[in-house]
Parts: structure tokens; sequence; C-alpha cells
């Protein structure tokens, strides 16, 4: 029985093992990381359109349930949550990217009021108390604010929805 080396030749042989090796190695898997760094379906906010201090709404996903969340800019950086209140789970907010006091300093739930800190997501006050909002993992860089790139859709979407 004649072998694949004899079949294809030698060189042809070579030259599909380091195809698959390209395949399968490191060059292969930085790609797809790469692509997932700007992957505009997981792009949760343009920086320019959160101010410091502010917050954006977003929706992660397609159809009728997607993961529903917001991102709150403080001067150390951005924190994204679950749009969920730990409470009756129902949305934070009533009006689009609304979901701060008046004095701005707090996240607060429209239904009955329970108030959260920017920075950690914990109730601070309201029938939640000492629970927190889900915080979601984010990278930031020049062009927006994304869910980190290990962080699973799908997965959080079973989880929250
Ligand atoms: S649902 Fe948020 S305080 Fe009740």
């Amino acid at each position: 029985m004649a072998k694949l080396g004899e079949i294809i030749g030698t060189d042809k042989l070579r030259l599909c093992s380091m195809d698959f090796v390209r395949v399968a190695g490191h060059p292969a898997r930085a790609r797809r990381g790469h692509s997932r760094m700007h992957d505009p379906t997981r792009l949760l906010c343009r920086l320019d359109e959160l101010p410091l201090g502010g917050c954006r709404e977003f929706r992660l996903g397609e159809g009728d349930w997607p993961l529903r969340g917001f991102v709150v800019r403080l001067s150390d950086g951005v924190r994204a949550y679950v749009n969920r209140c730990p409470h009756l789970h129902y949305p934070l907010n009533y009006l689009p990217d609304e979901f701060l006091t008046y004095d701005r300093l707090l996240i607060q739930c429209t239904m009955h009021g329970a108030l959260f800190e920017k920075e950690s997501g914990l109730c601070v006050y309201g029938p939640c108390l000492g629970r927190s909002l889900p915080s979601l993992p984010v990278r930031v860089d020049a062009d927006g604010v994304w869910l980190a790139e290990d962080a699973d859709v799908g997965a959080l979407r079973l989880r929250y929805v």
C-alpha cells in the first residue's frame, strides 16, 4: 500500500502539515482573539458618547431577548452593570440612559427607589439593601467600551435575561 507522502509528494505533505499547524496553533487563536477585541457586537458604548459621571444603556445580542445593561464612567474607569434590579429583577430605568439620582451621585431603581453605589453596584438603600447589581467585565480603549474578550454573551443572556 502506498504511503500518503508517495501519493501526493513529500513536499506537499510537509506543506499540508504546516497548514494544519497554522490553523490549529497560536496564529489562528490570535486571529480569533483579535477579531473579538473589535467585534462590533461587543461594543457597549463609544467613549465620546459617555461623559464623565454619565451613563449609557446598551443591549447585547440579537432577537427579542438581548442582554440589557448600562455603563457608567467614573474618574478611575468605566463600570458596566446588567440592567436588572436585585429586588424584583425589573429594569432600573424608565427613560433611556437615565440611571442616576438627581444629584448624579448614585444609581437609582425607578421601580421602588433602591439606591446603588456607582463604583461597586452595591445597594445602600432600599428593599435590596446589601445586594449588588450584577457587574460585567469591560475593556476600554480609544474607540469605546467593550465587553471583555473572555465574557460569553450567550452565557450572560441565559443567566440574566
Ligand atoms: S425592583 Fe428595584 S427597588 Fe424594587
